[in-house]
């Protein structure tokens, strides 16, 4: 395994580091936030060199990363190691760790020594959690600590049972107007951005009149502050199909396995590995070598 240390190219960007009174300045700028989802060291070095904004390391990892079902099963241990290695890789996008199910909606106390675990041990810049209602005091609890917390409505998967599904969500009058109304009181509490995920794209603009902090979207329309994708889905990792609200930017999935069915066909046919991939020795040292096996 190669396991040089990072090295800073002369193709990685120099950029001032993402800070959190910068989203607001970008949001005032208009120009849009870009943010994505990562959950290891390499792709770390590659989201950085690549001038991403913002970085989650979402609890999506519990699905794609981790192989459970949904993202409740995933425990803050488990996100941390995720988190940390993310953390070395990064410089200057801003880091956001997601709370995971079960970590933050019991007390304030439990919401906010979550939060700190996520910056003393994580390394991160601001934290996220799911949801509006008992969670607006959960968001005010962390941000009265001075720790950034970033609300997240619409759809919330943790919770997406509840609500039906992993379907779009404020898809009538009055639970457009829940969602809205959670956003609004999240920004009260203190938020310093919110993601609003699958709502219908008037919606999300009617909301974007309410709302003076950064919104990022994920299936919500252009009217947001900016956007954040899933690694996976936006790169074609899967074998199954994204959601509507997923562009695939690549498709990496067959591009992995055609490399990895190459070479597992070398290795059998005995073409790899060829001199070009070995070590040789000097004749001499060889010879000496043959004397002492005798
Ligand atoms: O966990 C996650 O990846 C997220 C994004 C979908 C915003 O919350």
């Amino acid at each position: 395994m190669s396991t040089h240390p990072p090295v800073e190219t002369s193709t990685t960007h120099e950029r001032l580091p993402m800070t959190v009174p910068g989203l607001m300045d970008r949001k005032r700028s208009g120009e849009p936030l870009v943010m994505v989802t990562c959950y290891d060291y390499p792709s770390a070095r590659i989201v950085e060199e690549a001038g991403v904004d913002l970085v989650l390391v979402g609890d999506t990892a519990a699905m794609t990363v981790l192989g459970y079902d949904s993202t409740v099963p995933v425990t803050v241990d488990e996100l941390l190691v995720l988190v940390k290695a993310v953390r070395r890789g990064l410089r200057s996008p801003l880091l956001v760790g997601d709370l995971p199910f079960g970590s933050y909606e019991v007390s304030d106390e439990q919401a906010v020594a979550t939060a700190q675990r996520f910056l003393k041990e994580g390394g991160c810049d601001a934290v996220k959690l799911e949801g509006g209602g008992v969670m607006v005091d959960r968001a005010h609890a962390i941000a009265s600590t001075g720790i950034p917390v970033i609300g997240h409505v619409g759809l919330t998967p943790q919770t997406a049972t509840a609500v039906g599904g992993f379907k779009a969500q404020a898809r009538t009058a009055h639970r457009a107007l829940n969602t809205i109304e959670d956003a609004v009181a999240l920004q009260e509490a203190g938020c310093c951005a919110i993601v609003f995920e699958a709502i219908p794209a008037p919606v999300a603009q009617l909301a974007m009149e309410q709302i003076e902090i950064p919104v990022i979207g994920i299936g919500a329309g252009m009217s947001t502050d900016g956007q954040v994708l899933v690694w996976h889905d936006l790169l074609g990792l899967y074998e199954w199909g994204s959601p509507r609200f997923v562009k695939r930017y690549a498709e990496l999935r067959p591009e992995i396995l055609r490399a990895l069915e190459n070479y597992a066909a070398e290795v059998r046919t005995k073409e790899f590995p060829t001199s070009e991939y070995t070590y040789s020795i000097d004749p001499a040292e060889l010879e000496e070598l043959r004397g002492l096996l005798g």
